[in-house]
């Protein structure tokens, strides 16, 4: 699984420090016992250079961090030896606490980073030292509450001046900001798409739905995710459909995001193969539990089975 000798880079500006509590149940006016808890250092570009690392490249993590949370999250990366380059702010990095009972899933969102401007200045700055013509830019996940979409926008117009390949995962205003900019490539799941769209989806209308993208903002990869339906991808002017791999399901948390490593990881080398890889991380994932993205050994085994047809 060798990849180019490029690098590959990812942004998350809006990282958080997961918090999972398991507990029996959830009980009114009584103490709940927490039997444990774990942490995670959540961020939808950390989990793509996760995924980079497991398979055998090298990828930098590029994300702010603050406070507690964000000294929580370095401690946890250096553990994984996931290699990152932090610019550290002040105000302090947010914390999801999930509640985990043996049926349900609570979700609770703690208030958010705030980044200043000059804050941001100093992002656009380790983009600018750290990154160079020819490498690569994910830059997924959602911005810090109270931030201009148009400063996804902005990543992306800085990085193209450069030479720089970049990718955006990300949804709602930001992906249409970034989209204008016309990146080398955008990863939306279907409602993601039907929202840059701006009308619902029907799957026989997808691949024209993605040739409109492509012609509209000028984006020359369009891979589309569609959970158990495997994904649409629109890349070097031809349609690809990539069946999906019936495997046990465990948990799909971080498998668009495995879906984009793999791809980007080879896409310079050949675009079949890294259509491939992406299917392989991707069904890879969805088989490990939890937060755990995809293993190794998994990623070879499914490589070879994926089956792609050009549409
Ligand atoms: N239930 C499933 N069974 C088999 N494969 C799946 C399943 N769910 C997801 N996948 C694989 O993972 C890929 C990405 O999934 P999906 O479209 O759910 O991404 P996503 O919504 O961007 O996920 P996330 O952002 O949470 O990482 C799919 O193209 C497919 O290969
Ligand atoms: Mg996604």
């Amino acid at each position: 699984m060798k990849g180019g000798t490029k690098m590959i880079f990812t942004l998350t500006m809006n990282p958080s420090l997961d918090r999972y509590l398991y507990v029996d149940k959830l009980i009114e006016d009584d103490t709940v016992r927490v039997e444990k808890y774990e942490d995670y250092a959540a961020g939808k570009g950390i989990d793509v250079s996760r995924v980079i690392k497991e398979i055998g490249g090298t990828s930098v993590a590029i994300s702010p961090l603050g406070g507690e949370n964000g000294e929580k999250i370095s401690f946890m990366l250096d553990g994984e030896g996931v290699l990152y380059a932090a610019v550290r702010v002040k105000s302090e990095t947010r914390m999801n606490v999930i509640v985990q009972t043996p049926k349900n899933q609570y979700r609770m969102s703690l208030p958010g980073q705030n980044l200043s401007s000059a804050e941001f200045s100093l992002i656009m700055d380790m983009i600018n030292a750290t990154i160079r013509e020819g490498d690569t830019l994910v830059a997924s996940g959602s911005l810090p509450t109270g931030f201009s979409p148009s400063l996804y926008a902005k990543i992306v117009k800085v990085a193209k001046s450069k030479g720089i390949k970049v990718y955006v995962d990300t949804d709602g205003e930001n992906l249409k900001e970034a989209a204008k900019e016309s990146p080398n490539g955008i990863k939306p799941n279907i409602y993601e798409l039907s929202r840059l769209l701006g009308r619902e989806l029907k799957t026989d209308e997808i691949p024209s739905a993605i040739r409109e993208i492509s012609r509209t903002y000028g984006i020359e990869d369009v891979l589309v995710t569609l959970g158990k339906s495997g994904a649409i991808v629109f890349s070097d002017g031809k349609m690809y459909k990539i069946n999906p791999l019936d495997v046990k399901v465990a948990s799909t948390v971080g498998a668009g995001d495995s879906f984009l490593a793999g791809f980007v990881y080879k896409r310079e080398e050949s675009l079949v193969e890294a259509l491939k890889l992406a299917a392989a991380c991707a069904t890879a994932t969805v088989m490990t539990p939890g937060t755990t993205l995809c293993l190794r050994k998994d990623v070879e085994e499914l490589e070879d089975k994926v089956k792609i047809e050009e549409m």
